[in-house]
């Protein structure tokens, strides 16, 4: 999930897939559904951190250990300034993008967005070839049941129909557990950025990269 990086489809089911890890249905969704995506829980608790460094064998790449935390703490990317959902529409344009939502037994447990062709958006670095998984997030007591990798496997698929050969997604050594999770859908960590949040200088970014093979 970023933190502080400076045509609308409107039909509902565009795209749904059941995923064979999981009953959770994905389907892409119209901008209208933000209010309702927004009231997915994003929060996590922060037991541990990652401690990242290069590595000598594998120039290029890095090694990740985890760290636990004596004092856990819950961390809340829709608390941050600017950062819920609620708030894309005024920081970006929209039009490109593409909203999933995940339900189980009729109820919405998970959403992703994807960014593409954003010109406002610096990680698209201006590629009509690479999309930014934006957000992804299961509500707490449905994780671990799939439903993420249904997410991810179906907004995956929707870049490669865009013609995007790479997926890549922002998140921080704070979140375990995404990388963790990012690390199962196949990404790569491509890039650490030390001092990339000036206010919370105790976050390292981490830049993951998942190439979509055609
Ligand atoms: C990250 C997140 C979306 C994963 O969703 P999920 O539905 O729990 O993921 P899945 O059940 O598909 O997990 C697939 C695999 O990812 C890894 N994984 C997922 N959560 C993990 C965790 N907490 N710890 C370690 N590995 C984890 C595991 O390998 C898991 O497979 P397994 O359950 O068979 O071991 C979810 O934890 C979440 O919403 N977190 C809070 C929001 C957030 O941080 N979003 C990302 C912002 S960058």
């Amino acid at each position: 999930m970023p933190q502080f990086l400076k045509a609308n489809e409107n039909h509902i089911c565009q795209y749904s897939d059941v995923s064979s890890t999981t009953r959770a249905l994905v389907a892409e969704e119209p901008l209208t559904v933000l209010p309702e995506y927004a009231r997915i829980p994003i929060v996590f608790t922060v037991d541990r951190v990652l401690d990242v460094a290069a590595r000598d064998d594998n120039p290029g790449r890095f090694a990740l250990s985890e760290r636990r935390l004596d004092v856990p703490y819950d961390k809340d990317y829709d608390r941050i300034a600017g950062q819920g959902p609620l708030e894309w529409a005024r920081r970006f344009d929209l039009s490109k993008w593409a909203f999933f939502t995940a339900r189980l037994a009729d109820r919405i447990v998970g959403g992703a967005s994807v960014a593409f062709d954003t010109p406002q958006l610096t990680l698209v670095e201006e590629r009509r070839d690479l999309a930014v998984l934006w957000d992804i997030r299961v509500a707490p007591s449905a994780r671990r049941q799939g439903v993420g990798t249904a997410l991810f496997e179906t907004a995956e698929a929707w870049a490669r129909r865009r013609g995007c050969r790479e997926l890549e997604i922002e998140t921080q050594n704070t979140n375990a557990q995404a990388c963790r999770f990012y690390e199962r859908q196949g990404c790569e960590l491509r890039a650490v950025h030390r001092a990339a949040y000036p206010a919370l200088p105790d976050e390292i970014q981490l830049l993951w990269s998942k190439q979509i093979p055609r």
